[in-house]
């Protein structure tokens, strides 16, 4: 399936993934690549084989197949410019998922001294370990929860395509619930949605509910890690207005809490407008303190739970931990840390979160209600 040529840095610098990069940056990992050609159907990866190599698509669509130890079956197609086989590679474990090419393909073929060179180039491993975080989610079976009236949904980390899953169909984010979650009025746009489902599950970590294993989202819960403090992570939640209520609130502050243990997050905040019950309910469940921030507005912080202590049945806490460990513990730190810019969970420094997004701007004006209220904290 390979040619004999040999590669260009510019021909690499011209694929997406590579965007950003100076030409100059790509020649020892051109010089470490063969060219890769591949017919319809022929299969470039295999689940389960051991990972030797990986490819970087430089034409053609590829199709991903990746069969869950429950059957479950993922099937994504990718576009070209994007990198395959480099889950494998980067966790030193068999292959996670079939590769086969949908159209005639043509791309680069790399080993593992291929792999080191692109791992050497700034930006490039925290690059990969992001989308090769994404791609596992992806392959995560969603955990089926029960809603407090006996209604099914399901639990998964976000992933990239939920953008356009959010408010899909009849399911109702309100101006009210709006306001609430980010302080003012109006949906998210574009830009601000792909911020919110393009995360990297260490730093800026999603859990999303769905009803119906590919149904609309209803609701989310995001941490993002503090940036001069990695212990600590603000934290935010949405639940559609028909789904409030009914318990999702608390499983998904328990399913942050499983999460940000995995991650070594110890102290969670929020801001919230001061008379929002439903968020003061359910952060006494969490043993939340508050503090009056300003007028109308209320900042809470709370220790992390330990597992054992979450409102949430005990079996569905494991799973959770477990599916948390799934993708933020994927990657072998130390081995990445050789080449690139990630630390260990524990010791990250962050980039600050962009504040208005997950905390939304400050009410300008707090209402009379919330006034009230604000000058009995
Ligand atoms: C705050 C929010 C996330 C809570 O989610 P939820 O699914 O409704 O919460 P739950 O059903 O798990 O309920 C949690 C607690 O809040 C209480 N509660 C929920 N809605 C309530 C309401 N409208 N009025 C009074 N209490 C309410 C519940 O009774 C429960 O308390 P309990 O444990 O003492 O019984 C949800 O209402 C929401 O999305 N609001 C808009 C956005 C927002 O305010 N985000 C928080 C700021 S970041």
């Amino acid at each position: 399936m390979s040619g004999l040529t040999a590669v260009g840095a510019e021909e690499l610098a011209s694929l997406e993934f590579f965007a950003d990069i100076p030409v100059a940056a790509l020649a020892v990992l051109a010089a470490n690549l063969r060219p890769l050609q591949a017919v319809p159907g022929e299969v470039l990866m295999r689940q389960g084989e051991q990972a030797l190599s990986f490819a970087i698509i430089a034409s053609g669509r590829v199709e991903i197949r990746h069969v869950g130890p429950d059957g479950h079956v993922f099937v994504a197609e990718l576009p070209p410019g994007l990198i395959v086989g480099e889950i494998a590679l980067l966790r030193h474990a068999r292959r996670t998922a079939t590769v086969i090419a949908n159209d005639d393909v043509r791309g680069y073929l790399g080993y593992q001294s291929a792999f080191e060179c692109m791992l050497a180039i700034p930006d490039i491993a925290e690059r990969m370990v992001r989308t090769a975080r994404q791609r596992l989610a992806a392959f995560i079976t969603p955990i089926p929860v029960r809603a407090k009236d006996g209604t099914e949904l399901f639990l998964r980390p976000v992933l990239p395509g939920d953008a356009e899953r959010v408010g899909r169909g009849r399911v109702e984010f309100s101006p009210e619930t709006l306001y609430r979650r980010f302080f003012s009025g109006g949906a998210p746009t574009a830009a601000q949605l792909t911020y919110l489902c393009e995360v990297d599950y260490v730093d800026h970590f999603v859990w999303v509910v769905t009803d119906g294993v590919d149904g609309p989202v209803v609701a989310d819960a995001r941490f993002v890690r503090d940036k001069d403090n990695p212990g600590s992570a603000e934290i935010a939640l949405t639940v559609a207005d028909a789904y409030q209520g009914r318990g999702i609130g608390t499983l998904l502050l328990g399913a942050l809490a499983a999460a940000a243990r995995v991650g070594g997050i110890k102290r969670f905040h929020a801001l919230g407008l001061s008379d929002n019950v439903a968020v003061r309910a359910l952060g006494d469940r969490f043993q939340a303190r508050w503090q009056c921030e300003e007028p109308g507005v209320v900042t809470t912080t709370m220790e992390v739970p330990a597992l054992d202590d979450l409102p949430i049945k005990l079996d569905a806490v494991r799973q959770i931990h477990h599916v948390a460990r799934l993708v933020i513990d994927a990657f072998q730190y130390r081995h990445i840390c050789r080449y690139g810019p990630l630390r260990r969970a524990d010791s990250v420094q962050l980039r600050r979160p962009r504040r208005r997004i997950i905390s939304a701007p400050r009410p300008v004006v707090a209402s009379k209600p919330a006034r009230n209220l604000a000058s009995r904290l």
